[in-house]
């Protein structure tokens, strides 16, 4: 049992393999938390201290105890209005307009199992490799019931959080902020990092230390942003990859968020991650559920990158679902930095034959082929092909490629709309937009109003159009702004907007997915702006971003491991110069460094000369031999791009009996010296040898001392060594 209540101390403790987190029921039915760390065993309500604050109130039932205060005992899950004056995670805005909200144990339950969320993606797992605890809240005075859920998968360390909100009283009750997650630690001296960027330059690490201030993280863009993405790290000050303890937080929900920690007055830490709070009021009807998203937490006492390897087998078997979680993933040639939106039918088929010539797997007709689209100002929302433009049917057209043998994906943005369309002309009302103002336009593009069901209906059933038309093995899922004017004619409660926008998009893509078990759907938001747990439920593998220069994309994908494994990552060699920085790389390098996420090629091969060709079939060749350590291996950081020139990283196969080491040298200076890369992960005592040139080493040497890189290693140069275990 993973989950523990003892009845006569009230304590709710649940271990992991390495982890113990514990509450506690107190006299006044307030939920304590106590602890989470390391893995102990024992009652911990000793840590508690009691002390008259000023300014700290106390509960009425707690009399003349001026020792009793919610603003500095720790809490499972803090309510604005109950005297607790810190970062809140439940605002429950009542009928008198008060907003107070005192939620008191009323009972639990324990089962086997994980629980699961109506409408919104979450982790799952068997009944043997997960519990579940609810525990049912209540507030006397509203009514108010909240259901804190949290699922236990002990051989990971993942703890999961998540509320069910709801109430059968006559009170009108609005829910005006709702967090999922809540971590109050008494004492710590800690970093928070986290993970900020742009479009076409997502998710750069900072590490800050939590000082006497609220950090606070977040996007207001109705999707997780390209800004930040809604991962947290909470890190001992002394904490590296390799020791010390760290927490992180994930949030598997795709919309809004905030994410916020904060060093109280008596120097506690509190941690907190859910919904954003701007533009949310949502109305909670009688008798029916609020559901706040989960929020993956986990726990490691020796550093990040265990933190990250909890997270990365939690996503992995446990986010990811579908035929695609445990094959190879197809190498694809997707057509958009080689054609832009100028193609016809022949233009997609050359390519077609050039990804065959070159042993790629799948070619993918990006956006263009749609409505009437030859820009980006025209045609979102009319979901039918241009034969015009193709010049051909898509049936002929697919029939023609698959007959290759390769298989064929497309691309599609269904939440968006043209205004210059036919769905538009038909029905502006459809789009988000406030009346009587003028709509935001981002890339001369307006938002579907997804929390309508019509709506999403209508686009559901013209995307199957499409894809009932040929054999169509991926489709591509393209968002390519950011909302504004969340104004839906569905409803008076504009505050629902955002929030219901993601369960209809949520919706669209279970029935997809249920419609076409084998699609594999790649989820992209110009790049990596909807990089999250959330979307890694329906779309096994994610564009990571619009910016495909190798040398960028070392930091893009530094930063992205540290909360999603590598074969979410999409992940493609372009051409040079490349198109987002004029930077030239080596085509070995493009390479290395897209093989380190779901590989794929975005360039005409047309341009390429006999030599590159050879060289791309190669690639792709030595790609296959090395695959099982990207896609189903662990994942080593060994050096930090953002500190480091030399970038170095790799992958160990579970058994540790195979290695492959990468490097890819940012800029060189003069009269270098002679760097050093510690390997990670390897056997102990064991030998590994080199592929290539058969050389053997002993792994303490390599991880202790590390392997010494070739000096002449010039600007942007990479190197790829595939070690095995020598016996
Ligand atoms: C976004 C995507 C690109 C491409 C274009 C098409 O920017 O991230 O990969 O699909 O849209 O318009």
């Amino acid at each position: 049992m993973s989950i523990l209540f003892q009845e006569e101390n009230k304590l709710f403790t649940i271990h992991t393999k390495n982890s113990t987190y514990q509450m506690k029921i107190d006299p006044y039915g307030f939920l304590l938390h106590l602890y989470y760390g390391k893995k102990v065993a024992g009652n911990m309500d000793f840590l508690l201290f009691y002390s008259d604050r000023g300014f700290s109130g106390n509960p009425y039932e707690a009399g003349k105890d001026k020792t009793y205060s919610l603003d500095t005992l720790p809490q499972e899950y803090p309510t604005l209005g109950t005297g607790d004056f810190r970062n809140p995670a439940l605002v429950v805005r009542n009928e008198d307009g008060s907003f107070a909200c005192n939620l008191r144990y009323v009972s639990h339950s324990i089962r086997a199992g994980k629980y699961g969320l109506k409408g919104l993606p979450a982790v799952y797992a068997s009944e043997d490799e997960a519990e579940t605890l609810e525990i049912y809240m209540k507030d006397p005075v509203s009514g108010l019931e909240v259901d804190l859920l949290y699922g236990v998968l002990p051989e990971l360390d993942i703890i999961t959080r998540a509320a069910r909100i709801h109430h059968d009283g006559d009170q009108k009750l609005t829910l005006e902020k709702v967090c999922s997650a809540c971590l109050d630690f008494l004492t710590g001296d800690f970093d928070l990092i986290t993970f900020h960027g742009r479009h076409a330059m997502e998710r750069n690490y900072q590490r800050t230390p939590v000082e006497h201030t609220s950090q606070v993280i977040g996007s207001r863009r109705g999707m997780s942003s390209h800004q930040y993405n809604p991962m947290m790290i909470l890190a001992g000050k002394d904490t590296t990859e390799e020791y010390g303890s760290c927490y992180a937080m994930s949030y598997v929900y795709s919309g809004g968020f905030k994410g916020e920690v904060e060093k109280d007055q008596t120097d506690g830490t509190r941690m907190l991650l859910g919904l954003m709070d701007d533009m949310f009021s949502y109305p909670l009807e009688k008798g029916k559920a609020f559901y706040a998203p989960e929020v993956i937490m986990t726990y490691s006492e020796s550093g990040i990158t265990e933190l990250s390897h909890n997270l990365h087998k939690c996503i992995k078997k446990h986010i990811c679902r579908g035929k695609y979680r445990d094959v190879n993933r197809p190498v694809l040639l997707n057509s958009w930095e080689g054609c832009y939106f100028d193609f016809n039918g022949e233009d997609i088929y050359q390519l077609a034959v050039q990804a065959k010539d070159l042993g790629i797997d799948l070619l993918v007709m990006d956006d263009g082929w749609f409505g009437k689209r030859d820009e980006d100002i025209s045609g979102l929302g009319d979901w039918y092909v241009n034969e015009k433009k193709l010049g051909e049917s898509l049936p002929h057209l697919v029939k023609r490629i698959t007959d290759l043998g390769i298989k064929f994906g497309i691309w599609f943005e269904p939440e968006c709309i043209n205004e210059d369309s036919d769905l538009y002309r038909e029905h502006p009302d459809w789009a988000l937009q406030i009346p009587g103002r003028d709509p935001v336009r981002a890339r001369y593009q307006l938002v579907l109003d997804f929390s309508r069901k019509e709506v999403v209906d209508y686009i559901f059933d013209s995307v199957c159009d499409v894809l009932d038309q040929a054999d169509i093995s991926y489709v591509k899922w393209d968002f390519n702004r950011s909302i504004t004017d969340a104004f839906s004619h569905d409803t008076s409660d504009q505050g629902k907007v955002l929030y219901d926008y993601i369960l209809g998009l949520y919706d669209f893509l279970e029935r997809l997915l249920a419609r076409y078990p084998d699609l594999l759907l790649e989820g992209c938001s110009g790049g990596g702006g909807r990089f999250d747990a959330g979307m890694l439920y329906y779309s096994p593998q994610i564009w990571c971003s619009d910016n495909t220069d190798a040398i960028d994309r070392l930091r893009i994908q530094y930063g992205t491991s540290f909360g999603y494994p590598i074969p979410t990552m999409g992940s493609h060699v372009s051409a040079v110069p490349n198109h987002q920085t004029g930077r030239i790389t080596p085509l070995k390098t493009r390479g290395v460094v897209a093989m380190s996420g779901t590989f794929g090629y975005e360039l005409n091969p047309a341009y390429m000369t006999d030599q590159e060709k050879e060289d791309v079939r190669a690639q792709i060749e030595d790609y296959k031999k090395v695959r099982h350590l990207i896609q189903y291996g662990l994942y080593y950081r060994l050096t930090n791009p953002f500190l480091q020139e030399t970038a170095a990283w790799m992958f160990v196969s579970e058994d540790r009996s195979e290695a492959l080491l990468n490097v890819v040298q940012q800029q060189v200076h003069g009269a270098s010296l002679c760097t050093y890369v510690r390997l990670r992960g390897l056997k102990k005592d064991a030998l590994y040898q080199e592929e290539v040139s058969g050389k053997i080493y002993p792994a303490n040497a390599l991880m202790e001392v590390g392997y010494p890189l070739p000096t002449e290693l010039g600007s942007y140069q990479t190197f790829q060594i595939h070690f095995k275990e020598y016996y």
